[in-house]
């Protein structure tokens, strides 16, 4: 049975010193706790410190993710991280299309899939979310909307596709406190499997994490679910005893 993962996306969090307090915290965690059970952990760390980040988890087992990438290879994209670049850090995971970008940066399904791609070329795993808005799920169009927003990258991706992790993240859940209830997370994550299914025979490899308001309280729950291989943690992820106790709940 595939692992878990547990990925933490610290946003625009973070500083020198409190990323050096938050890994420190985490790794004595990780070397105390688990009797050989074993998640994935990676943590996705704004540009400007995956230096430091990599320099610090260097050989603790855990990954290295970017919270964006470019779609470009390089040139002139003023502000913009190339694959390479992230590749030069040691970057095993690159976020594509959080909500927080599709809506404040305008990023459109074309460009989420654009960058998997890129991503995927590169030999970096693409975390690539999808989610529906409160008012979309009100309106019963939350099957509609991850689907359209998986198959763009489905369509760009061919046979590769089993090669992403999924993060289903409802957007009214995230930094709300308003978690999905188990059942709501596992029925979207079974659509997204069977989508997957129906584009790769290799389509139970996919991790499909579930990201919004995941915590320490409501994770074992959640990831108990017989489609949910992981979560994708913003807030509990900035807290070692938290983001710990969301490992413990997915170490097997
Ligand atoms: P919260 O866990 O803070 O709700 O954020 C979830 C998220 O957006 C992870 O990418």
């Amino acid at each position: 049975m595939k692992q878990k993962l547990i990925a933490g996306n610290w946003k625009m969090n973070g500083s020198l010193a409190a990323n050096a307090a938050l890994l420190g915290g985490i790794q004595h965690g990780l070397a105390q706790a688990f009797n050989g059970r074993k998640a994935q952990v990676a943590v996705c760390v704004p540009a400007a410190y995956l230096s430091q980040v990599q320099q610090i988890t260097q050989g603790s087992g855990i990954e290295l993710g970017s919270q964006d990438v470019s779609a470009q290879e390089q040139g002139a994209y003023t502000g913009e991280i190339s694959c390479a670049m992230l590749k030069d850090f040691g970057v095993r995971y690159a976020i594509v299309g959080h909500s927080e970008r599709r809506q404040y940066h305008a990023e459109t399904d074309a460009l989420v899939a654009a960058k998997a791609q890129r991503a995927l070329a590169a030999g970096i795993t693409p975390i690539v979310c999808v989610g529906e808005t409160l008012a979309e799920r009100e309106a019963g169009k939350t099957e509609e909307v991850v689907k359209r927003q998986l198959a763009a990258v489905i369509h760009a991706n061919g046979h590769c596709i089993s090669e992403i992790v999924v993060a289903y993240e409802p957007v009214w859940a995230i930094g709300t406190g308003k978690t999905a209830t188990p059942e709501q997370a596992q029925a979207v994550h079974a659509v997204l499997r069977a989508q997957l299914k129906a584009a790769t025979e290799h389509s139970d490899r996919v991790q499909i994490l579930y990201g919004g308001s995941m915590n320490a309280a409501n994770a074992a729950e959640l990831l108990a679910q017989a489609d949910i291989d992981g979560g994708l943690i913003g807030g509990a992820a900035l807290k070692s005893a938290d983001f710990l106790t969301i490992i413990a709940a997915a170490a097997r």
